[in-house]
């Protein structure tokens, strides 16, 4: 039987949940390609690079005859070979019962923002940030509280009495990501030891996002907050494989804390979703166990050689101006126009260089001030050297033909 009764809405939650920013546009670049176009990429911070064959060369030597569910605090191995590298290649003192491995460092922060916070409860984040805490904190009913960086700063944090007029009674974590998205910012020792203090005066956990840990440039060495406090219980660090390893399908990630209320009771959600998938996690296992520095290596030097043709190219642009990033493998840029957010959607749907286009994304969807990034992008540098040199010539001639019309 048919009803005219109009469909109950769905939860507030579900229509707080805001569409990715780096995906909004992507409706429009599929027409543009559908119309023929060659649309570049540089929305989204997914890696060319190749993976480890390691990864890949282990998956033919899973040998269970069930793919069953593995742990839900993931497999023993795993932990065991995770705890290993960390402790190698940064010598840091971690050990495996401290781990909880998740579908990527996403569920470690759907985890954490659970664990630390009732629903209405606050965390502090900066601004602009990584667009899915926003997600996650819609989700879980958590508030964000944005404190704001600049880019004129080179999104350094900001100083102590802006964060500390931003904490209420309802504060329960500070968030950081260390190399930042979207701005590529590296965070200083003094700085981490500034939040960590803190959050030693006014009781609050740091949770530090360090999915891009190893992606540094200009000589910087990979720094934890771990390297820091080691031992120190209200610290919880989140971590992943997608980006340095370029395995962003593998759905592998991690949190780590020395808090085992923490742990145990992230593992009591972890139960809940049974687990992480077994076969990725056999293959992570093998990669760890004897992880190739040299492939690191060339990953953050190949980076870094597309960070300096990208900020080479833009900065020949008139108007364009941006901070240099010193990490991970994205840049904010502003540009002279009024309305980035229009100005990209202008790029998928009208702009064509020889027959090619740009997807970048507008940086207001990072942004949880109102009314800032309007004029700002964000830039994946995850193309070759050439074809971000390519991307400049057509950003430089699209935002030409943009003005121009008016
Ligand atoms: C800062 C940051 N944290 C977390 C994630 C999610 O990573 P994963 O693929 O491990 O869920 C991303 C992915 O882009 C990210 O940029």
């Amino acid at each position: 039987m048919k009803t005219n009764t109009p469909l109950r809405p769905l939860s507030q939650r579900a229509r707080k949940t805001p569409p990715s920013p780096i995906r909004r546009l992507s409706g429009l670049a599929e027409q543009a390609k559908q119309g023929g176009a060659k649309v570049h990429h540089l929305n989204i911070g997914q890696p060319d690079i190749v993976s480890p064959n390691e990864f890949l060369a282990s998956l033919p030597r899973y040998a269970d005859k069930v793919v069953a569910y593995e742990a839900s605090q993931g497999s023993q191995i795993l932990r065991e070979n995770w705890s290993h590298y960390m402790n190698d290649l940064l010598s840091l003192s971690t050990q495996p019962n401290n781990f909880l491995i998740t579908m990527g460092a996403s569920e470690a922060l759907i985890f954490l923002f659970m664990a630390l916070c009732d629903a209405e409860d606050e965390i502090l984040i900066f601004d602009p940030t990584y667009a899915n805490y926003i997600g996650f904190a819609a989700l879980t009913g958590v508030n964000l509280v944005p404190v704001h960086s600049a880019l004129d700063d080179g999104f350094c944090l900001p100083g102590i009495d802006q964060i500390v007029s931003s904490l209420s009674d309802k504060t329960r974590a500070i968030l950081l990501c260390n190399p930042n998205n979207p701005t590529g910012t590296t965070y200083s020792r003094d700085e981490l030891e500034m939040l960590l203090n803190l959050c030693e005066e006014r009781n609050l956990y740091l949770v530090v996002d360090e999915t891009y840990r190893e992606i540094v440039f200009d000589g910087r060495a990979p720094l934890s907050i771990l390297h820091l406090a080691p031992k120190n219980k209200r610290i919880a660090i989140v971590d992943s494989l997608s980006k340095r390893f370029s395995l962003c399908g593998a759905r592998i990630g991690c949190l780590y804390s020395e808090n085992e209320v923490l742990i145990e009771k992230c593992l009591s959600m972890a139960q809940a979703r049974l687990s992480a998938p077994s076969v990725e996690q056999f293959a992570a296992s093998e990669l760890l166990q004897s992880v190739d520095a040299q492939y690191l290596e060339d990953a953050r030097n190949e980076y870094e050689k597309r960070r300096d043709a990208l900020c080479a190219r833009l900065s020949e642009i008139e108007g364009v101006t941006f901070h240099t990033p010193g990490g991970a493998f994205y840049a904010v840029v502003r540009l002279p126009i009024e309305n980035a957010e229009d100005f990209s959607s202008y790029l998928l749907r009208e702009f064509r260089d020889n027959g090619e286009t740009l997807f970048v994304a507008p940086a207001a969807g990072f942004y949880m001030g109102a009314g800032r990034g309007l004029n700002k992008v964000r830039i994946a540098f995850v193309l070759t050297e050439d074809t971000l040199g390519r991307a400049g010539d057509i950003l430089e001639a699209g935002l030409q033909a943009y003005r121009k019309k008016g």
